[in-house]
This record gives C-alpha cells, sequence and structure tokens, in this order.
C-alpha cells in the first residue's frame, strides 16, 4: 500500500468526481460549515488545510471573493489539480506541506478551515495542528473543520460504516470503490471520537468549542479563540 501522499498524488485528476460518490451529504456538509457564521464576520485571510482539489475553498471564495486565502495540501499533484481549477486567481496562494511539520505564520489568519483531512494524521499529530491553528489565528479568529469521526464503542462506528457503505453505493461508488476507500482508511486514517476532538481543542487553548452538525461519522466542529 503507498502511503497517504501517493494514494492523492494518484487520485488527483479523478478525486473530485469520486468523492462526491464516497462521502453521503457531501455538499451539505460543506454548506454546514458556513451555516453559522454571522453577517458581518469578514475574514481578509483565510487557510485551507488538505484542500484537496479545491471543494472547499470553491465555496470559500463564492463566500469571501475578496479574502486572500492560502490553500496548504501533502499531495503535489492534487496541488497542481487545485492549481489549475483556480488558475486565474491572484488571490490564492498555494503551500506544499505537511500537517505534522508545518510551519504557520503567527497570528495571520481571521478564518482556518479545512474538509475531510484531518483524520489522516495520528491523535498527536492532530493536537499539534490544532496548537499550530490557535497560534496562527488572529484573536477572535475562527477555526471551522468537517471529518470523519469514530464512534464511542465499536458498534457506533461499525454501524455508521455499514450506513456509509449503503449510502455510497447509492450515490454512484462501485464495490470496487467501495474496496479502495476502505484500503485507504486502514492503511492511513485515524478517526478519533467528537469528545476527543472538543476536549483537544480546548487544551489547544481554543475557549470556544462545539460540534455544530453531525451525520454518521461526519462531523463540523467549531473552536474560536477568545
Ligand atoms: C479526502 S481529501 C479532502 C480534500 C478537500 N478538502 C475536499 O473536501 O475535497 C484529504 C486531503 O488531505 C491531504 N492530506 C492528507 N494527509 C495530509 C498531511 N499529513 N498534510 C497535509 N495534507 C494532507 C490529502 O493530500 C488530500 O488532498
Amino acid at each position: 500500500m503507498e502511503n497517504v501522499e501517493e494514494f492523492y498524488d494518484q487520485l488527483s485528476s479523478s478525486y473530485t468526481d469520486l468523492i462526491k460518490k464516497c462521502v453521503p451529504r457531501y455538499d451539505e456538509l460543506l454548506s454546514n460549515m458556513f451555516l453559522y457564521l454571522q453577517p458581518d464576520f469578514k475574514p481578509l485571510r483565510i487557510l485551507d488545510l488538505g484542500c484537496g482539489t479545491g471543494n472547499l475553498t470553491q465555496r470559500i471564495l463564492e463566500h469571501f471573493p475578496d479574502a486572500k486565502i492560502d490553500v496548504l495540501d501533502l499531495s503535489e499533484d492534487i496541488l497542481h489539480e487545485c492549481m489549475n481549477r483556480f488558475d486565474n486567481k491572484s488571490n490564492i496562494n498555494y503551500l506544499q506541506a505537511d500537517f505534522k511539520s508545518m510551519n504557520l505564520p503567527g497570528g495571520t489568519y481571521d478564518l482556518v478551515m479545512s474538509s475531510i483531512a484531518i483524520h489522516h494524521v495520528e491523535d498527536p499529530f492532530k493536537f499539534k495542528l490544532y496548537t499550530d491553528v490557535f497560534q496562527s489565528l488572529k484573536m477572535d479568529g475562527l477555526f471551522i473543520f468537517a471529518d470523519q469521526t469514530r464512534g464511542i464503542t465499536d458498534e457506533i462506528y461499525f454501524k455508521n460504516i455499514e450506513c456509509w457503505k449503503a449510502e455510497a453505493l447509492k450515490l454512484g461508488s462501485t464495490e470496487e470503490n467501495w474496496k479502495m476507500w476502505m484500503a485507504h482508511q486502514d492503511a492511513h486514517d485515524f478517526h478519533s471520537p467528537v469528545g476527543w476532538h472538543l476536549e483537544n481543542l480546548q487544551k489547544a487553548g481554543f475557549n470556544e468549542v462545539d460540534l455544530l452538525s453531525k451525520y454518521l461519522m461526519w462531523g463540523v466542529f467549531w473552536a474560536k479563540k477568545i
């Protein structure tokens, strides 16, 4: 099995189609990330962590067309797909980096977002990412991310996986697609329970944390630096 970078390098050109067949209510998940933002919240500097081909970046641009947006990903090939998608946008800056070793500038961002990416690193690196994001935000800055979570029991977790498979097949995934997602998941996905995320966001310094929405294993988290 290839590593996570090679996996996304190989998948880069087909990723945008595949993810829509794989993740139930994917559009709704991305929409929910913006649902609780106040109308007068106008972030000038935004970071998209694990941007992939830019599905969340696209939504960010629709909400905040004048913001300066940094997009970061481990995979060089997927970053190229993202660059091609937004080729005429001068307000997007592309960064190739690993969550595990990235150096984010301090006190810079008004908003940091991430969709379905943080589960690719183990818990100690998730905590490091939370502390990195906290120090990179301005005061009153927001960190909003969507990700896969682990059930608090195995029964809940495996029921979620069973429901996910049924929904993915309805969305047009094939058995072969499903086997690929599961092989990828077994090799390099590290799902953590909702409570773990909330507790560790607080430990990283965020004073206001919440789970905004959840469907099966996909949750949307809110963390504010006050
Ligand atoms: C499932 S995709 C999500 C992409 C996009 N946010 C979306 O919603 O379509 C996960 C992305 O995280 C990136 N990624 C995985 N591990 C990473 C790491 N350690 N550091 C930075 N990016 C990583 C992958 O290359 C991939 O583009």
